[in-house]
């Protein structure tokens, strides 16, 4: 599968090298531009090339988006439109500034702005060091660390949940984007080591 990457830091680049370790083609992308990620792909290796956002908006038929929440409005509509977009940034106001959410989940911001785009959240509660030690894909499903995912789109959520077991995680559905502020900061689940069984435990807890 192409995969393409907008916001290739801490956790947009792990999750690179994890996709790209598990057979994908992807592509990585900065505000900076291409030529700053040169590090980065040699790294990651014959699987990964550096491009604009836009190209690697256009690349993937999978998009992640990993870049400080507050500028989502930046992430090109138009190349998102009919692809799945992964996104796995958080509102951290003390960094992005007060966001008037109307109690809206940031994903839901996030589809607001990309309305033709199939929008899942996932990759946002686990720590970039645990998702870049911590996969087991040999390990069986129940005994994995679990990524968690949301989405409206139950084809796209299944796709995405397909990535998390690849890179040897256990994806834990909380529903609908509205759903997901169940995994955003603050959420008993949010960044902590879980199973699958903790974590349902933990999230039936929140209801
Ligand atoms: N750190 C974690 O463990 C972790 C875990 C889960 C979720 N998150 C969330 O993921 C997001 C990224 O966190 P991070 O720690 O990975 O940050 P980071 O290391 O600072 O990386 C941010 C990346 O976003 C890029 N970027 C910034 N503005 C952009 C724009 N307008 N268009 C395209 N790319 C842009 C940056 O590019 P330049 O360097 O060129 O500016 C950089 O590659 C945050 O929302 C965070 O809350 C983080």
């Amino acid at each position: 599968m192409n995969v393409g990457i907008i916001g290739s830091g801490n956790i947009g680049g792990t999750a690179a090298k994890l996709f790209a370790t598990a057979g994908h083609q992807v592509a990585v992308s900065n505000s900076r531009g291409p030529e700053t990620l040169r590090d980065l792909v040699e790294e990651i290796g014959p699987n990964a090339h550096a491009a604009t956002v836009e190209e690697a908006a256009e690349f993937g038929e999978v998009v992640m988006e990993a870049i400080p929440f507050g500028l989502y409005q930046e992430l090109p509509a138009g190349k998102l439109s009919g692809k799945i977009l992964v996104t796995a940034s958080n509102y951290s106001p003390g960094r992005d500034g007060e966001i008037e959410h109307g109690g809206l989940a940031s994903s839901e911001l996030v589809q607001r702005h990309l309305s033709g785009a199939r929008v899942v959240k996932a990759f946002n509660t686990i720590y970039y060091k645990r998702l870049r030690d911590n996969g087991r894909p040999d390990a069986p499903l129940g005994e994995r660390e679990s990524i968690f995912v949301a989405g409206d789109d139950e084809e796209a959520k299944d796709v995405v949940s397909g990535l998390v077991e690849e890179v040897g995680f256990a994806p834990v559905d909380t529903g609908t984007l509205a759903g997901s502020r169940e995994q955003e900061p603050g959420s008993p689940v949010y960044n902590v080591a879980m199973t699958p069984d903790e974590a349902r435990e933990a999230l039936a807890g929140i209801g």
